[in-house]
């Protein structure tokens, strides 16, 4: 009888030794967790698609980062729900648009234990719905939305955010809102770049949790999901426009991108599990036809295990008490 001369089962054969040998790991501090802040309400609004998940008032946002903070998360992402909306999205840069206000509230509060950081786009704030200007012919336009960028970072680093997500794809925001940053004193305000943004069906239901108002598509603007080289080079050049950390998004349908940009530049690299990634295993859990936990945990492994040095999760704080319940 001839034995096998490699054994790698030799590896997995106990708890202990898989967990002395496992390669990835998650920490706390590498999840960061999305919040939506809506003007208007006294209570906050679970959104229906992503049960868990809700539209905060001011005072429950509070709450919610305090919560993140004490599981320690690294960070908050801050969205903003305003209750008017308008062609150019003015609510974005007004020191009183929600999106602001709640972001003075919280950095004063908790700025030290975690990173406060803010989505910088326009589709929560324009009638229209897309995430920057439109031109007379109705396309979005690249420039003119540049400008009103910059204004926007310019408000949300008044406000004491630490950390902009510039999420809306245009050309050259990165070089744009660094520049402005900087000019107006803002020179440690850290920029996360949305480089590989792809356009597809997995904000379905971040759209309802802030209401979003598009008809048509980002399609112009977004990435393509079958082009990975192209996702690559817009982070390459966003790192070189002075972007601080780049991002992959969605993640779980990406991996191989978000392994190839790992590669390619050398700040942090992030992902973005989206809405769509969310509610599919919560719908999955919710029928008994998956194990919610693990299902959980090893899509999270799994992101970190392709390079993500850290990942926008809805389930940041389950996940990091889970992960120091392990400890
Ligand atoms: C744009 C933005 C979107 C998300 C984050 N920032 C929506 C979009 O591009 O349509 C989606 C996040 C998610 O789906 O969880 N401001």
């Amino acid at each position: 009888m001839s034995f096998p001369t490699h054994r790698p089962r030799r590896l997995r054969q106990s708890p202990a030794v898989r967990r002395l040998v496992r390669e990835t790991h998650l920490v706390p501090s590498q999840l960061v967790l999305p919040l939506f802040v809506r003007e208007g309400i006294d209570a906050p609004v679970e959104i229906s698609s992503m049960p868990g998940v809700h539209q905060h008032t001011l005072d429950s946002l509070r709450r919610a980062v305090a919560e993140a903070a004490e599981a320690g998360v690294g960070g908050v992402m801050l969205f903003g729900v305003p209750a008017v909306r308008d062609a150019v999205g003015s609510g974005a840069d007004d020191p009183d648009g929600i999106l602001n206000v709640a972001t003075a509230a919280v950095a004063a509060e908790v700025g030290d234990a975690l990173v406060v950081q803010t989505d910088l786009c326009l589709d929560e704030f324009t009638d229209h719905g897309h995430c920057g200007v439109l031109a007379p012919d109705g396309s979005v336009d690249n420039d003119g939305t540049l400008e009103r960028y910059a204004a926007m970072a310019v408000a949300q680093a008044q406000a004491g955010s630490a950390l902009l997500g510039l999420s809306g794809m245009m050309d050259g925001q990165v070089a744009v809102i660094r520049g402005e940053l900087d000019a107006a004193g803002f020179t440690d305000t850290l920029i996360l770049a949305y480089a590989a943004k792809y356009a597809g069906a997995f904000y379905g239901p971040f759209r309802e949790a802030v209401d979003s108002q598009l008809k048509g598509d980002r399609r112009t603007y977004q990435l393509d999901p079958g082009n990975g080289r192209e996702g690559v080079k817009e982070a390459v050049i966003d790192a070189e426009e002075g972007a601080d950390i780049v991002m992959v998004k969605p993640a779980g349908p990406y991996l191989d991108v978000l392994a190839e940009v790992r590669a390619a530049v050398d700040i942090p690299v992030w992902a973005y599990q989206v809405s769509g990634e969310y509610s599919m295993i919560e719908a999955a859990a919710a029928n008994g036809w998956i194990d919610r936990r693990a299902a959980i945990q090893e899509s999270l492994l799994g992101i970190r295990r392709a390079g993500a040095d850290a990942i926008l999760t809805y389930w940041a704080v389950e996940a990091a008490r889970w992960l120091r319940a392990e400890l």
